[in-house]
């Protein structure tokens, strides 16, 4: 940080004795009828606030370094007017130029006796400046006579629109911390790129009416976003600006279309950064390790993984059909469940997998690569035989979830359970009679005004039979303005999974 004390020697009245013109070549400044032209690298079309910081750089550098700035009329407007936001020549920028962000700004002071900064802190703390790589206690320059005695406080100029006004409004404080007046003075500072967050730096180069980029999301070191066509000029600046200011990313991706491949995964385009895809996040205190572009992962669903998770309970039996890299399989699995987990991807497949690993899941688990269909028709039915007579044997009830979080179209698959026992015969059903059904949590998406009402008539359509009164509708999130997650969680009942004329009925249904 550089912090240049424009004043601690009352001298010149700038405004009186000092005036500047912009001219063809450059800027005139002249005194006392001498003149003398000065070139500076300087556009005729500069905004106010360039040739202001033009100005101030010019005649510190060139004519006198030490001036009262306090006592300049001139400068006490440039002081009022001046904005903390990056340069205004910055607007419309489609490659970034780092160097074009640099600009000098009147930032106001204190100089604190050492002993004195904690009560001034206490009293002054939401004056002080906050901008990213600023120290607002600041040390004096070390050539000052104070530098081992004081500290210099820097406020945020939008907080003290007047430095009379400072002194007026808060006497009592510089009393108290024996401060005098002429300790509040005007410093000096030129901030660059890397003192603007990137909504600073964003909204100054985009045009105004975008007024920055709207959110992104990240997942471990990458971060996603999907850029608006009208904007699409900046994306590199967009990608660069994000992973300079984002201490976590290391990879920058816009999303080019909405997720609509079997897998769930987007198609992207890297911005910025180094296109590494495999990453490692976090989630309810578990870890996942996944390659974005290949497989699905959504972070906003972390709430209903935990919510899902905490309805079970050790030795539960967990089926989970579309199960992705793991976020329902692993922490079911961590809690002792018994977790059957399948994905038709053969990198969720992978992922899902390592991240039992990673998570050093020791409990009993198995996982499949197969289509949700065929994974109901056979494991699912499979496991419930198995457990089930296990149950009978033990004496014990047990509970089995049937997890479907595929909501574009899980409910398509509810049919698979529509006679799926019917070659069992009236004998080895008996010998169940008494055991646990299980739950399904069917995960759907509606654009229906009645959301619940019309993912209920999706899944019966499919189901061909009513979902029965214990049946609960739970909203999870709105995806898009017009577009809601439900989850269906219910008991197919025993008619609909031994009934040998269901499957035959269902095959003669249009669906
Ligand atoms: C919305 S994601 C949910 C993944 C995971 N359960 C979660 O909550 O993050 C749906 C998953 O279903 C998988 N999938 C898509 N079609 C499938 C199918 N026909 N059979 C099995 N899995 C499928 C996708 O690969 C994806 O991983």
């Amino acid at each position: 940080m550089q912090v240049q004390n424009l004043g601690s020697e009352v001298g010149y009245e700038l405004s009186r004795k000092w005036g500047y013109e912009l001219s063809q070549t450059g800027y005139e400044l002249s005194c006392s009828g001498q003149s003398r032209v000065l070139q500076v690298d300087c556009k005729h079309n500069d905004g106010q606030e360039a040739r202001n910081a033009i100005f101030i750089s010019l005649v510190k550098k060139l004519l006198f370094p030490l001036f009262s700035v306090i006592n300049s009329n001139r400068i006490r407007s440039m002081y009022a007017n001046q904005t903390l936001k990056p340069p205004e020549d910055v607007r419309g920028m489609k490659i970034l130029d780092v160097n074009a962000f640099r600009k000098l700004v009147l930032i106001p002071g204190l100089r604190v006796p050492n002993q004195q900064t904690g009560i001034a802190v206490g009293k002054l703390k939401n004056m002080l400046l906050k901008m990213p790589g600023i120290k607002a206690i600041a040390e004096v320059s070390e050539d000052d006579p104070e530098h081992h005695t004081h500290k210099l406080f820097l406020f945020d100029p939008e907080k003290i629109k007047s430095i009379e006004l400072f002194l007026k409004e808060r006497e009592d404080v510089l009393n108290s911390c024996s401060i005098n007046k002429e300790s509040v003075q005007l410093y000096e500072l030129e901030l660059e790129y890397k003192n603007w967050t990137h909504h600073d730096v964003l909204r100054a180069v985009l045009p105004k009416q975008y007024d920055g980029v709207a959110g992104f999301s990240s997942v471990g070191h990458i971060l996603h976003l999907n850029i608006r066509n009208e904007i699409m000029d900046y994306k590199h600046v967009i990608g660069k600006v994000l992973l300079d200011k984002i201490p976590t990313a290391r990879t920058v991706v816009n999303k080019l279309d909405v997720i609509d491949s079997t897998f769930r995964n987007f198609e992207m385009e890297v911005l910025a950064g180094d296109g590494d895809f495999v990453t490692l996040t976090k989630e309810n205190g578990l870890s996942y390790k996944l390659d974005f572009s290949k497989v699905y992962w959504n972070p906003r669903l972390g709430t209903e993984h935990q919510r899902v998770v905490s309805l079970l309970q050790p030795q539960d039996i967990v089926l989970d059909v579309f199960a992705g890299i793991g976020p329902f399989a692993v922490p079911a699995a961590k809690k002792k469940c018994t977790v059957y987990a399948n994905d038709l991807n053969p990198h969720s497949y992978h992922w899902l997998e390592e991240n039992l690993t990673l998570n050093k899941v020791k409990g009993d688990y198995r996982i499949y690569n197969m289509d949700g269909r065929e994974f109901i028709r056979t494991v699912v039915k499979d496991k419930l035989v198995y457990h089930w007579s296990q149950e009978v044997q033990c004496d014990r009830m047990m509970r089995y979830h049937i997890i479907m979080n595929l909501p574009a179209m899980a409910v398509q698959f509810l049919d698979a359970f529509r006679g799926l026992f019917a070659n069992y015969n009236s004998e080895q059903r008996e010998k169940w009679s008494s055991y646990s059904e299980p739950e399904i949590y069917c995960y759907a998406f509606t654009k229906a005004e009645d959301g619940e009402k019309d993912v209920v008539e999706q899944a019966e359509k499919y189901l061909g039979a009513p979902l029965g009164n214990e049946h609960v509708v739970r909203f999870v999130r709105q995806v898009a303005p017009n577009k809601d997650m439900f989850c269906i969680m219910f008991r197919p009942s025993r008619e609909l999974l031994f009934d040998s004329t269901s499957s035959q009925q269902l095959a003669g249904m249009t669906l």
